[in-house]
């Protein structure tokens, strides 16, 4: 088997240079992706149609030098298979009909995600084929909270009717989250089997929760996928990446379950490694705005993020996802830093 050094890393190795990918590589930044994103009908019908999906995932693999791809799909194709309606509004984000708006809350059977999510798991047996042999496949679904709050409010922007939900309504948001788990679950244990490597779990909402609550929404329910998905015989590794945790990010690191921590752009590598476990596999942490900037600024900062990672095995990745307005040939330059030190 040919090793992928991504895979390596996640099994506890440090290898310098670190193994690369970024979050988001396949996306508007790119004109090839603009391209074929325009012959989709619309955002989820792109993501359900494997040929356009897989191609959207091969064409930041072709362009860089980079050691991972990760399917193409969204955190919200999970909401839309349990029967929320989910639609992307152009410039704006996604929305959904919110729970909010209901008395009593109502979704489909986590039973019937993995039939509706067919064609995600074709994409994935699809890309394994593409894709060269020592490049890390990456799967992936949104946290549980993180899906939730669409859910819950209909959009994204501030959670302040999400926290509220959860004072309000504790029984009624416990419900949501416990069928996400199982949802979640399933979704990505299908994806491991279809030829995902490993897994990340987008939580990008652990921000501003009160511990007592961070507890409830986020600690809990990932500690239960994480039983889960290991009951359900998935041994590959995870990556969590509780986004904004802050003070809150050791437990998230020591108490869930994950194989490795996603770091964002504002927490130090050595706060990460102090909390972690000894020896955890980090991942990020350089900032998307610098690499739209670009320049001997962009290299120096992208040897600094290396070195304050040094201590720990370590995945070279962004600290939250690459924005459209980046210039690709940025990237391109930020690869070329890492792999080559110059
Ligand atoms: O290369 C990849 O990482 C592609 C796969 C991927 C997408 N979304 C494609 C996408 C992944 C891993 C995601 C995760 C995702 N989706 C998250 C978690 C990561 C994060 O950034 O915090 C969240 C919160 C979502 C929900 C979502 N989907 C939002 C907020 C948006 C709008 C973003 C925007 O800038 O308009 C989407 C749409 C989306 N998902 C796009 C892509 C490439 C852009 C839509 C388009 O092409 O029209």
């Amino acid at each position: 088997m040919t090793e992928r050094s991504m895979m390596r890393v996640l099994g506890g190795e440090r290898i310098d240079p670190p193994p690369v990918w970024i979050m988001r590589q396949a996306g508007r930044y790119l004109p090839e992706y603009r391209q074929i994103r325009a012959q989709a009908k619309d955002f989820l019908d792109f993501c359900y149609t494997p040929a356009l999906a897989v191609e959207a995932v091969m064409q930041p693999l072709r362009r860089f030098d980079l050691d991972a791809g990760i399917l193409f799909s969204d955190i919200l194709v999970l909401p839309d298979a349990l029967g929320r309606k989910v639609w992307f509004v152009e410039g704006e984000g996604p929305r959904l009909e919110p729970l909010l708006d209901q008395d009593t809350w109502t979704f489909g059977d986590p039973d019937r995600v993995v039939g509706f999510l067919a064609p995600v798991y074709e994409t994935v047996e699809r890309i394994r084929a593409a894709m060269p042999a020592e490049t890390t496949l990456i799967g992936f679904a949104g946290g549980p909270w993180t899906v939730a709050t669409y859910m819950i409010q209909g959009e994204g922007g501030d959670k302040d009717r999400c926290r509220r939900a959860t004072y309000q309504r504790p029984g009624d948001v416990a419900a949501l989250l416990s069928v996400l788990v199982e949802a979640t679950a399933r979704h990505l244990a299908a994806q491991v089997a279809a030829g995902a490597d490993c897994l990340q779990i987008f939580e990008s909402w652990s921000e501003g929760l009160p511990e007592p609550l961070f507890e409830e929404v986020i600690l809990k329910p990932t500690k239960a996928l994480m039983a889960r998905l290991r009951a359900l015989g998935v041994t590959v590794p995870v990556i969590g990446f509780p986004r904004g945790a802050g003070a809150l990010l050791g437990r998230y690191a020591r108490e869930t379950g994950v194989t490795a921590l996603g770091v964002d752009t504002q927490t130090p590598a050595g706060f990460a490694r102090a909390q972690a476990p000894e020896g955890m596999p980090l991942q990020g942490n350089f900032d998307p705005q610098m690499l739209i900037c670009g320049g001997a600024a962009m290299e120096a900062e992208a040897r600094r993020v290396i070195e304050d990672f040094r201590g720990s095995p370590h995945i070279f990745n962004l600290g939250h996802g690459i924005t459209p307005q980046t210039p690709p040939e940025n990237l391109a330059a930020l690869v070329q830093v890492i792999k080559t030190g110059g």
